[in-house]
């Protein structure tokens, strides 16, 4: 059996977004001849931004991981993307990152790759499902096989509380003052997610 590598690509300021990473990343790494690496895109804020944001000490709790380049993304057989929602859409750190890529896109480097999105918001109704959907046009741009996360958990059909978590990919939520942690069920399904797509990446890799 062939190692199939998967990287697991984030960007968080908050740091819900980093928490779902880890968990998408122990999923995928409970694949059997799966090897996965979690990386950060680079942050475009200034530190003095950033403590405006009362942001450093969490973009420091990640700094110890590796900052994502172009080889991230070409030696990987598997992608595992996350970004907070902004708008509806991802953030400008992940767009700039990602803008960084035509020289794969004009060799079609990532065509036939798998890939899947995971997000978070700070409200319910705060635009998960058009981040995801969106960021969904790059890779299809690149000729990337999407995933997302199958209707089979029972997680993913709460009603009683608010919860993250649907077909488009993973998910949490934050609160509007960004205190509300990743829930167990929330971090449940990013585990899922990384799951499925180091699974399906591992049946393609070894066809
Ligand atoms: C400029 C900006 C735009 C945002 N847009 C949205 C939005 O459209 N919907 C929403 O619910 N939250 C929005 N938020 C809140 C972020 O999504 C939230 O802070 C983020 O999900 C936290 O992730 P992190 O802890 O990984 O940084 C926005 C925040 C900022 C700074």
């Amino acid at each position: 059996m062939n190692t199939t590598k998967i990287n697991v690509i984030f960007h968080s300021i908050h740091g819900h977004i980093y928490k779902l990473a880890l968990a998408e990343a122990e999923g995928a790494k409970s694949v059997e001849g799966v090897e996965v690496k979690i990386y950060r895109v680079p942050e475009t804020l200034s530190r003095e931004i950033l403590e405006k944001m009362k942001a450093v000490e969490s973009v420091e709790s990640f700094s110890y991981l590796p900052v994502a380049d172009l080889k991230t993304l070409s030696e990987a057989d598997g992608l595992i993307f996350g970004t907070p929602t902004r708008f509806g859409m991802m953030t400008s750190q992940m767009r700039n990152y990602l803008d960084s890529t035509g020289s794969l896109w004009s060799k079609a480097i990532l065509v036939g790759k798998p890939a899947t999105v995971f997000t978070s918001t700070s409200t319910q109704h705060g635009g998960q499902e058009a981040a995801i959907l969106s960021f969904h046009t790059t890779l299809l741009h690149h000729g990337m096989i999407l995933l997302g996360l199958p209707y089979v958990h029972s997680e993913m059909f709460e009603v009683e509380k608010v919860s993250g978590g649907g077909p488009y990919g993973a998910s949490t939520l934050t609160g509007s003052d960004g205190r509300r942690q990743p829930s167990e069920a929330e971090l449940k399904l990013a585990f899922e997610q990384g799951k499925y797509l180091a699974t399906i990446a591992s049946r393609l890799k070894n066809k």
